[in-house]
């Protein structure tokens, strides 16, 4: 495998439709080998630089991992996407996805899109019968602020489109619809919808646009945001100031994504599943099975109160850190020293003391004699 096409991806903002497609058809990125003390030793500066590179992209890249809840909205986006092929012009079902930042809603949806693209690439063709390019997949995401009219615009900044500096919004819009149709677009995702300016006086607008994309884009359109059901996407709300917003709302499908929790048994199983998954990519000369999953369970959970973001965030630095000062491993004294966010730095010290307390543990029951 190339690993300059790989790197590349680096420089990516996946805003426009090549960058996308780069995204969608680059090889995954290869695991770099397991060496031991002895055999890092064994390596000239050279090839010990090299190999600390290739681990430090690989751990800044660490997945996607195929978490439950992952797996789960695959399933759901499926579904819908998959029933939505039919032909002509029935209104198609919409989907948003609705959760807390951090919990894996741009990751899981980025990897559905690139399955999506994949497959109906392979299936149909690089080209349509029109002989346009075929995008099976447009993907924006918004900005601080965003109004109808940086919306169509984003658009038709991912088809490079001429036009998109000029125009009024029903003209941009009118474009963004050619563009779907000409190119076959089946999945419009919207990225970061809460970013669009969405107050009292044009909550309306706003949803007039969204139902008018809905009604009038051939596609399944993918809403993704933070508290889109505050906003009333999904409220049949009052029906003579609101009617264009209850009509989103019925044909519109809500899957969440959910952090990991601890409370039952089956949340610890996936807890520790997830646990063990890392400690596989982990690339670190002296990890040991069980370094993560049996010693540093609980303090995991209480650092990313079960969000993947803030695990993952913890578990890049922490690898950053132990290649870099030699360390090899993962252990509580070098995790201690890496910053996370605020919000779970925040929640920490509660969970903390509980667990402390014993009130509480990530370990499934058959786990909870094995390692301190
Ligand atoms: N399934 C996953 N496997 C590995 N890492 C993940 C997964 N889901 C999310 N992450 C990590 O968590 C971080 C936050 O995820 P993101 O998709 O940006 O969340 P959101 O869009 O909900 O705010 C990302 O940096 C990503 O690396
Ligand atoms: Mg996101």
């Amino acid at each position: 495998m190339s690993t300059a096409a790989v790197l590349n991806l680096g420089n990516v903002a996946l805003s426009r439709k090549e960058d996308f497609r780069a995204y969608a058809e680059a090889p995954r990125r290869t695991q770099p080998e397991g060496l031991t003390r002895v055999q890092l030793g064994a390596l000239s500066a050279e090839a010990r630089g090299e190999y600390d590179m290739l681990r430090r992209g690989w751990h800044a890249n660490i997945g996607p991992i195929r978490t439950p809840q992952l797996a789960e909205l695959h399933e759901g986006l499926w579904d819908i996407a998959d029933s939505n092929l039919q032909d002509g012009d029935k209104a198609k079902g919409a989907v948003a996805v609705d959760a807390f930042p951090g919990l894996g809603k741009t990751t899981s949806v980025l990897a559905f899109a690139r399955e999506f693209h994949r497959r109906e690439v392979a299936e149909k063709g690089q080209y349509t019968d029109q002989g346009n390019e075929r995008w099976p997949v447009c993907r924006v995401g918004l900005t601080g602020n965003t109004g109808m009219k940086d919306l169509n615009r984003s658009i038709l900044e991912f088809f490079g489109h001429p036009g998109r500096n000029r125009g009024t919004t029903t003209q941009l819009g009118q474009w963004a619809l050619d563009c779907v149709l000409s190119c076959e677009v089946k999945l419009l995702a919207l990225d970061d919808l809460h970013f669009l300016k969405w107050n009292e006086k044009n909550g309306i607008e706003v949803s007039n646009h969204l139902k008018w994309i809905a009604n009038e884009f051939p596609v399944t359109l993918l809403l993704i945001g933070v508290g889109l059901a505050d906003k009333g996407l999904f409220s049949e709300g009052d029906a003579r100031r609101d009617a264009a917003l209850a009509q989103t709302g019925r044909r519109t499908t809500r899957l969440g994504m959910r952090p990991f929790t601890i409370e039952s048994e089956e949340g610890r199983r996936e807890w520790r599943a997830m646990l063990l998954a890392l400690e596989q990519r982990v690339v670190l000369a002296d990890k040991h099975s069980g370094m993560l999953a049996d010693e540093l369970s609980d303090y995991l959970f209480a650092r990313s109160t079960g969000h993947i973001g803030s695990l993952m965030t913890l578990i890049n630095r922490g690898c950053q850190r132990a290649v870099r000062t030699g360390a090899e491993r993962l252990s509580r004294d070098l995790l201690d020293r890496v910053r996370n966010d605020e919000a779970s730095e925040a929640a920490r010290l509660e969970l903390e003391a509980a667990l402390e307390k014993r009130r509480l543990t990530s370990r499934p029951r058959s786990r909870r004699h094995g390692a301190a």
